[in-house]
């Protein structure tokens, strides 16, 4: 059976793995769970992020890590989430973070006269360079003459495979067209490789429309007419700050969930959005961007028709009012996660 290592992490990242949890426990009763109390609470407590060996015992011993969030105002460096999250997300070659945009009910969309017929996109957000991976330095620091840099990594290897990696998802979900989103009229030489792989890579696929946006007019486009995605595949930064957007879009970073995967090798779950200390130990938080990033980890495991059920459990609860407050409902996190099992009937 599947092996999960379970990290609630910070904030409300315990509240809505817990709910998660209780869903995927329902639905397949014979899943292993091992739970790991990382976050800012060890850290401050012990000063350890992520213990000596654990990232490798995750790579044999899991087939997938279900995670809620990292981040506490206690902790300003962020240095447990680089180490855990992004240390996942390097170590393992998480390479793909997929993040689905998809409207449920038009409700809870911000935009007028926007129904799920028009917005259902999936974004391929590269995840193993770009801006993130610490290239680069400080000079002088602290002084008027101080300089800062933070390298971009492109590598033709990294490009090409989360490029390949989105048509062929493309191909295998009868999609029809792929939108790669970068600034190669600003950036040069990163971004110059975007274009040519992309290139390369459409060639392979003649049945697939391939176009390009810059990324600022991706913003403007992801407004003004969504329905005109299916596909998007851009970089990590450009990824991160797209599918923010993409999330109220489709009604709220508490409905978007993510996968962070290498195909075939331990894979990483989450909600997009983060610990939110603003609500955290209240019982505000929404848990269904958990629960459907657990329904993620379920199609990625081979429970096609269980995440099916879950993703239809988590329609049903919105277009029924069993909401949180942020969307405007009455029920807590614990009483979301109830109506979720009482539609899923398990
Ligand atoms: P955030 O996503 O935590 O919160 C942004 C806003 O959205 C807040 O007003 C919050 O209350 C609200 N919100 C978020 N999730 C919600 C939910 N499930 N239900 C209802 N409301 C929700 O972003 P932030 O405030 O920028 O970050 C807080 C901390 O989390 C920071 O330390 C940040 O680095 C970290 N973070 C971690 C992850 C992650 O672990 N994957 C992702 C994003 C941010
Ligand atoms: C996300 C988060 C992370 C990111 C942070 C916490 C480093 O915003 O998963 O979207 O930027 O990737
Ligand atoms: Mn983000």
């Amino acid at each position: 059976m599947a092996r999960i290592a379970v990290v609630p992490g910070d904030g409300i990242g315990r509240e809505v793995i817990e709910q998660g949890v209780r869903v995927l426990k329902a639905l397949q009763p014979g899943l292993e769970y091992e739970w790991f109390d990382l976050g800012a609470e060890k850290y401050l407590a012990e000063g350890v992020t992520m213990p000596d060996g654990l990232m490798e015992r995750w790579r044999s011993d899991f087939d997938c890590i279900y995670l809620g969030a990292l981040g506490d105002p206690r902790v300003p460096s962020n240095v447990h989430a680089k180490d855990i999250l992004l240390g996942a997300r390097f170590q393992l070659d998480l390479y793909i973070n997929l993040r689905p945009i998809k409207l449920l009910d038009a409700r809870y969309c911000p935009l007028k006269d926007v129904g799920p017929k028009d917005m259902d996109i999936m974004v391929f957000r590269e995840n193993t360079e770009g801006l993130y991976t610490g290239i680069g330095g400080q000079f002088k620091r602290g002084t008027q003459d101080e300089v800062a840099i933070e390298a971009e990594m492109n590598t033709r290897k990294g490009v090409e495979r989360i490029i390949r990696a989105a048509f062929e998802y493309a191909d295998k979900h009868g999609k029809t067209k792929i939108c790669m989103s970068d600034k190669s009229n600003a950036m040069r030489h990163g971004h110059d490789l975007w274009q040519r792989v992309f290139k390369l890579v459409a060639a392979e696929y003649p049945a697939i429309a391939s176009s390009h946006l810059y990324v600022d007019v991706l913003a403007m486009e992801l407004v003004r007419h969504p329905a005109q995605f299916e596909v998007i595949v851009t970089n990590n930064l450009f990824g991160d700050i797209i599918t923010d957007l993409g999330a109220i879009l489709q009604g709220g970073i508490g409905l978007a969930g993510s996968g962070n995967i290498n195909p075939g090798e331990v894979s990483l779950f989450e909600p997009v959005h983060g610990s939110a200390p603003d609500i955290a130990g209240q019982g505000l938080a929404n848990p269904l961007a958990a629960i459907l990033a657990a329904a993620m980890m379920l199609e990625y495991l081979g429970f096609v028709e269980d995440a099916a059920a879950v993703n239809a459990a988590v329609a049903a609860c919105l277009i029924n009012d069993q909401i949180t407050p942020e969307l405007g409902g009455k029920l807590s996190t614990s009483q979301v996660g109830d109506a979720v099992l009482a539609r899923l009937s398990v």
